[in-house]
């Protein structure tokens, strides 16, 4: 079993460093930028369908989903590492994942996503979530670590460094720290529910 299975077996989470290479990570922000100037993003809301809100003081990110007909070529070779990533994941901890869903998101300096959970407890079908990093030459000065919380609240910090998969268990807390540059990523969830 690989390193990151293990660590995500015992921890409920896992940070795999170069999980893409830096080209194919380049790659994914240039299409990014392209679909900021052509869409734009919106800004995150927060709560479930009725209640959703949007509300810069628990969350400052914007967001564009992922749709994987459409998606730019690179994005869908990412996509396409999720859906290995999925079958090692079934396969090891028979977590059931049937879907896979994704959002581009772009934290503006200054911004930050407090402490939270991605797995709501009326039925969410979300089990692990998934932070793909698309920041060249981060530095620790920059901030915007993804830090997880364990039950007894030791944490672990993550930095957002360019082609970094950071993987965990949707119902463990977790939180952004403010971002002192623009950080991108692709975040996604993998399901045990298909969407249509
Ligand atoms: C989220 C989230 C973490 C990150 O979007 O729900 O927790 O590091 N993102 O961007
Ligand atoms: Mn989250």
């Amino acid at each position: 079993m690989s390193d990151w299975l293990n660590d995500f077996e015992k921890q409920g989470w896992a940070e795999l460093r170069d999980f893409i290479t830096p080209e194919a990570a380049l790659g994914i922000r240039t299409e990014i930028e392209e679909i900021q100037i052509q869409n734009g993003f919106k800004p995150a809301s927060i709560g479930k369908h009725e209640q959703k809100v949007v509300d810069s003081s628990q969350r400052g990110d914007f967001i564009s989903w992922i749709d994987s007909q459409t998606a730019p070529i690179r994005t869908r070779s990412y996509l396409d590492k999720m859906e290995e990533l999925k079958s090692e994941l079934n396969r090891h901890f028979y977590l059931g994942i049937r879907d896979y869903e994704c959002h581009y998101a772009h934290y503006p300096p200054g911004t930050f996503y407090k402490k939270h959970v991605d797995r709501h407890r009326n039925g969410s079908p979300r089990r692990v979530s998934t932070v793909l990093y698309l920041n060249p030459h981060w530095e620790p000065t920059d901030g915007g670590e993804l830090v997880i919380y364990n039950a007894d609240q030791s944490s672990f910090r993550i930095e957002p460094r360019l082609g970094t998969l950071a993987i965990f268990l949707s119902e463990l807390e977790h939180e952004v720290l403010v971002t002192g540059r623009d950080r991108m990523s692709i975040t996604g969830w993998m399901l045990n529910e298909i969407i249509l």
